[in-house]
């Protein structure tokens, strides 16, 4: 299974795949990770990504996808994947379509998790309170918020009129939501 996890912020993308990587026993792919982890390490990547991800806006598409070329350049991606944080823009959704075709590969479903912005802002100010995570101030979650509607709600339009996209309500508990993934990425049901 190729997955493509899309959704604004806070509505439980990392979440959902932790528990989706365990039952289709493909690795998690994670934009957001990978980058916290060259923060992390301080290297020169993760020192320009810093500021731009506090802010709550989006890292150079160039770093994205240097770094997406030499993840699914690993051996572990050939049976399957989750992606989760890319793409969001329409030029990151133009970059993924070449990167997997030069693979030979297309994904098999992109499925958006809705949640409404009210719920979002709470569950991310409850996280900020419990993880301290750097960009979950309310200013930057505002803005996370805003980059999301300008540039990312057109790569789930574009999906959408491609006929490629599902939507799947994420709210409820943690079982409910991914028994709704489950159901919607099911043969038959899954498009692209
Ligand atoms: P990224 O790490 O991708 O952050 P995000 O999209 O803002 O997503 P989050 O991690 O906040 O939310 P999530 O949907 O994964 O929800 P989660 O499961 O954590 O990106 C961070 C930054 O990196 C970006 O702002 C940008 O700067 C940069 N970046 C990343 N990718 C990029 C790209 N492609 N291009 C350019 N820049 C990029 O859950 C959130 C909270 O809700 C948790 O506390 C969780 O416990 C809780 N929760 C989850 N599910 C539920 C539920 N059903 N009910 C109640 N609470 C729930």
């Amino acid at each position: 299974m190729r997955l493509v996890l899309l959704g604004a912020p806070g509505t439980g993308k990392g979440t959902q795949a932790a528990r989706l990587k365990e039952y289709l026993r493909v690795p998690h792919i994670s934009t957001g990770d990978l980058l916290r982890a060259e923060v992390a390490a301080g290297s020169p990547l993760g020192l320009q990504a810093k500021e731009v991800m506090e802010r709550g806006e989006l890292v150079s598409d160039d770093i994205l996808l240097g770094m997406l070329r030499e993840r699914f350049s690993r051996e572990d991606t050939k049976a399957g994947f989750i992606l989760d944080g890319y793409p969001r823009n329409l030029a990151q959704a133009a970059a993924l379509d070449e990167l997997l075709g030069n693979l030979g590969q297309k994904f098999d479903a992109a499925v958006q998790l809705a949640v409404d912005n009210e719920q979002i802002i709470e569950r991310l100010a409850g996280r900020a309170k419990a993880e301290g995570r750097a960009d979950d101030n309310p200013e930057s979650v505002r803005k996370r918020l805003e980059v999301y509607d300008a540039q990312t709600a057109p790569v789930i339009e574009f999906y959408r009129q491609q006929g490629q996209l599902t939507v799947v309500d994420g709210v409820g508990t943690l079982d409910e939501v991914f028994g709704r993934i489950i159901e919607a990425i099911s043969p038959g049901k899954a498009v692209g």
